[in-house]
């Protein structure tokens, strides 16, 4: 039996079990996916145990996304343009493959919930905040045919420093709700939306009809600035959709099979996150 699962610390509250265990039941594969908390300061020694047990793959949160890089003997050039590992494949030699799917997908996801035409006519991206997140996304957009990125943020200079190393343009926290008549697509990165956090402060009156507003917060599923954009008749990108297609390639490198993203799955994933 072929066995997966996500490393982190704390690692009770990861969702990734709920995606895989739904996959693994739908598609009748004989496999496990299951929680491994690992101490910080444990990495090494956690990670050579999951190796041992013969575990033929892992996702990666939070803290060890950057830490596990060093643990790896080759890192895609995804994972090195973004600056985290966030699945692992362990090789036939024991040896780690590190990758980054977060930029996949936020891609996936919008390109499962936008028009096509309408996507494809963005040139112009607004994307606020500049944590490890929001790096996925600058580097993912930059795959597509959008030609000015412009990442705000309220410590300008993580902007200025994301920008510069994937090619993209900083501007001020301030100048953010003036940016948003140019923008053909905007996506929220940072925790603002999230039930519990204050609302991302952000106008969209002066917004073009058809720009398209993402959100990558998804508790609450319809975030204020996605309700805000509905309201002004824009096109509106739920959160859940980037957690559950981030999943896919992984799943598909240790279980053999690409798995899809569906009405039931994201139900059991909204079910979990509101209990
Ligand atoms: P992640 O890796 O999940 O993106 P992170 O690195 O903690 O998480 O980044 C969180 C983002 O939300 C950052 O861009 C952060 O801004 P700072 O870089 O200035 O910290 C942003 N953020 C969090 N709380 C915020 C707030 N109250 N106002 C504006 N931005 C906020």
């Amino acid at each position: 039996m072929k066995r997966a699962g996500v490393i982190g610390y704390p690692i009770a509250h990861s969702k990734s079990p709920i995606i895989h265990g739904y996959w693994l039941e739908t598609l009748g594969i004989e496999g496990r996916y299951d929680r491994y908390a690992i101490e910080p300061d444990q990495l090494a020694d956690g990670v050579a145990a999951l190796v041992r047990d013969g575990v033929c793959g892992f996702n990666v949160t939070i803290p060890h996304k950057l830490a596990i890089m060093d643990l790896c003997s080759d890192i895609s050039e995804t994972a090195q343009k973004i600056g985290a590992v966030n699945t692992v494949t362990v090789l036939e030699d024991g040896r780690l493959s590190g990758d980054n799917t977060d930029a996949f997908g936020f891609r996936a996801n919008l390109e499962s919930s936008v028009d096509t035409a309408v996507l494809s006519m963005a040139r112009t991206a607004l994307v606020l905040g500049a944590g490890g997140a929001a790096r996925a996304i600058v580097y993912a957009l930059s795959s597509m045919e959008i030609s000015k990125i412009v990442v705000v943020n309220r410590t300008f200079d993580r902007a200025a420093e994301l920008a510069s190393s994937l090619g993209a343009l900083a501007a001020p926290w301030e100048m953010r709700t003036s940016i948003v008549r140019d923008a053909d697509l905007i996506v929220n990165t940072t925790s603002l939306g999230m039930a519990g956090q204050p609302a991302l402060d952000l106008d969209l009156s002066s917004a073009k009809a058809g720009t398209i507003v993402a959100d990558i917060v998804y508790t609450p599923l319809e975030t204020p600035l996605l309700r805000a954009a509905r309201d002004k008749g824009l096109v509106a990108v739920e959160g859940a959709g980037m957690l559950l297609h981030q999943a896919r390639p992984g799943f598909e490198r240790w279980f053999g099979v690409r798995p899809d993203v569906d009405g039931e799955l994201e139900r059991r994933l909204l079910a979990a996150s509101s209990s």
